[in-house]
């Protein structure tokens, strides 16, 4: 099990309006979980597969100071503000463009050996949110975009206004948990019919006028997240992710991964059992771990964190167990 470790989070960077840019959720529980129980010795290369602001890295590296770290992200401006932020740590740090389905031979290429700890905290930061010309905002106006590689070629738009009805209604229900999605893919699909969707301020409002305000969260929530995790292959992105780890991580190393999706952490948990059954993973969360109340009322975005730690298990063995089932294949 993880015990919080009594570490201060450092000053987080500011971002528009003196809002903090992003404050890393659950940071004494990714740090116990990713470091263990004897930080100054812990030596060799931790993965960063969502880097974001730098928030869980530098803590990190600040911990242990024998680490290092390959931080990665898929967005240009959350890779050059990390670089700021970790500027204090030399040449311990190395930050590299790239995406959770790339993760393997980003990791082969760097020649980094098999890394001793790897973290995935998934989904948007609030620097991508809080700037409206991402197009992640339903509270201010933006082109409707939500890339956060601005090279990937499909735009929320392009989802809005080009797929079917019943394929928008499945998207909303299985990706953003919204019982209403028919309601919405219909109402979409007339209006865009009149002028197609650019901005989130339009889209928005639509879903609002179309669901009613009411209930804790604004109308317009679990379809911009549904949207935003088409948009970004969330769910083959975390798969990418998971059999990088399971690939590279040394034996004794550590998962963490924080999701903010039930289906993502159905996916996280079942990666898991799959591979303690195996023997590949023994999982040291044995429920997922969430935020106390006090970091729930400073940082609404922990409300919805989940996460899940596990350690490598004798990787060696499984060349030998696939070449195996691979032999045993070719017998029959
Ligand atoms: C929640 S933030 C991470 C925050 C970070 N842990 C911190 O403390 O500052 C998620 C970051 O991961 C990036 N990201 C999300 N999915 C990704 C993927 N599949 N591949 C690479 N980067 C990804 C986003 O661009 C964003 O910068």
């Amino acid at each position: 099990m993880i015990e919080a470790m009594a570490k201060q989070e450092g000053p987080a960077e500011p971002g528009r309006e003196g809002r903090p840019a992003h404050t890393p959720v659950l940071p004494t529980e990714v740090l116990a979980g990713i470091v263990g129980q004897d930080p100054a010795m812990l030596e060799g290369w931790v993965v960063d597969g969502t880097l974001g602001m730098g928030g869980h890295a530098s803590l990190i590296l600040q911990t242990c100071p024998k680490l290092r770290l390959l931080g990665v992200d898929q967005d240009d401006l959350a890779l050059t503000l990390a670089g700021e932020r970790l500027a204090e740590f030399g040449d311990r740090v190395r930050l590299r463009k790239g995406h959770l389905a790339g993760l393997s031979r980003l990791i082969r290429k760097e020649r980094i050996g098999r890394p001793v700890g790897a973290l995935f905290d998934l989904g948007v930061s609030s620097m991508q949110i809080d700037r409206p010309e991402r197009g992640f905002s339903f509270l201010e106006d933006g082109p409707l975009d939500m890339r956060m590689d601005v090279t990937r070629e499909r735009t929320a738009a392009d989802i809005v206004n080009e797929w079917d009805e019943s394929d928008l209604a499945d998207l909303f229900f299985y990706e953003g948990d919204e019982t209403r999605s028919r309601k919405v893919a219909a109402a979409i699909v007339e209006a865009r019919r009149r002028v197609p969707f650019q901005r989130t301020a339009a889209l928005a409002q639509l879903i609002a006028t179309t669901l009613g305000q009411g209930g804790k969260i604004h109308p317009a929530t679990k379809c911009f997240q549904a949207l935003r995790r088409a948009v970004n292959e969330e769910g083959e992105e975390l798969l990418g992710g998971l059999a990088a780890a399971e690939h590279w991580l040394a034996e004794g190393g550590r998962l963490a991964v924080i999701s903010f999706h039930s289906g993502e952490d159905r996916e996280v948990k079942r990666f898991f059992k799959d591979g303690v059954r195996d023997g590949r993973w023994e999982l040291l969360t044995k429920k997922p771990i969430s935020a106390s109340e006090s970091e729930r009322r400073m940082n609404r975005r922990s409300r919805s964190a989940r996460l899940r730690v596990a350690v490598r298990q004798r990787p060696e063995l499984d060349t030998a167990s696939s070449k195996l089932s691979r032999g045993t294949r070719g017998r029959r």
